[in-house]
């Protein structure tokens, strides 16, 4: 029990780091909340048109759910599979969660494609491939981020049951790939009217 808070409250806290405003700030270039989508992830940090600060953004928010994941792992090497997946699964959500909510930002935080890809790349690498790799296609052919984190985080629970992953890991892939969709609500009602803006195409939309 005391493992299981430690990975729900240390997963959280390394999850509620927003690196888009952090690393925006350190830049002296200003907030992601007050341009393009007010998201502070990093396909909107692009929209800044400061690529350096995007991809740190992107390192940032997908590394702390790595690292989130690699210290539930070490943690639990010594317990069974299963158990060890669901001390994994607990501190990966709850990072997620502490992006999509963090206490800094009076809970208002990102979308959490980022950090889907970083905790499930540690978590069950084959799978954040597939995702990764469903991501880069569908922006490749469409250009639309919002559009290719939809496919990719749809894609990642079956990967994880198709791919024999435990049980907690293919759980944890759903429970982020159906918040990712709640908190795209805005993009998909833009999606669905022709107008969610594409990659590179600057700032448009407001959320
Ligand atoms: O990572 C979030 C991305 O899928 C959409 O971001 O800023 O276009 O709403 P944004």
């Amino acid at each position: 029990l005391v493992l299981f808070s430690i990975a729900i409250v240390g997963g959280y806290l390394l999850g509620s780091i927003p690196f888009g405003v952090l690393v925006m700030r350190a830049a002296g270039a200003g907030d992601p909340r007050a341009i393009g989508s007010g998201n502070i992830g990093a396909t909107n940090v692009l929209r800044s048109g400061k690529k350096g600060l995007a991809l740190l953004t992107l390192l940032g928010d997908g590394g702390k759910g790595a690292l989130a994941v690699l210290l539930a792992w070490l943690a639990t090497r010594d317990a069974p599979v299963e158990r060890q997946a669901v001390v994994v699964a607990l501190a990966a959500g709850s990072a997620f969660l502490g992006h999509l909510f963090p206490v800094w930002l009076g809970f208002k935080g990102g979308k959490g494609v980022a950090t889907f890809f970083g905790t499930l790349l540690a978590a069950a690498w084959p799978v954040g491939i597939v995702a990764g790799a469903a991501w880069l296609i569908t922006a490749g052919v469409f250009r639309i981020s919002s559009l290719a984190a939809l496919v990719a985080v749809a894609i990642a629970p079956a990967a994880a049951l198709l791919l024999g992953r435990p049980h907690a890991i293919a759980l944890l892939a759903l429970f982020m790939a159906l918040l990712v969709y709640v908190r795209h609500a805005p993009n998909i009602r833009r999606l669905l009217k022709g107008e969610e803006p594409r990659i590179g195409a600057g700032k448009k939309a407001e959320d």
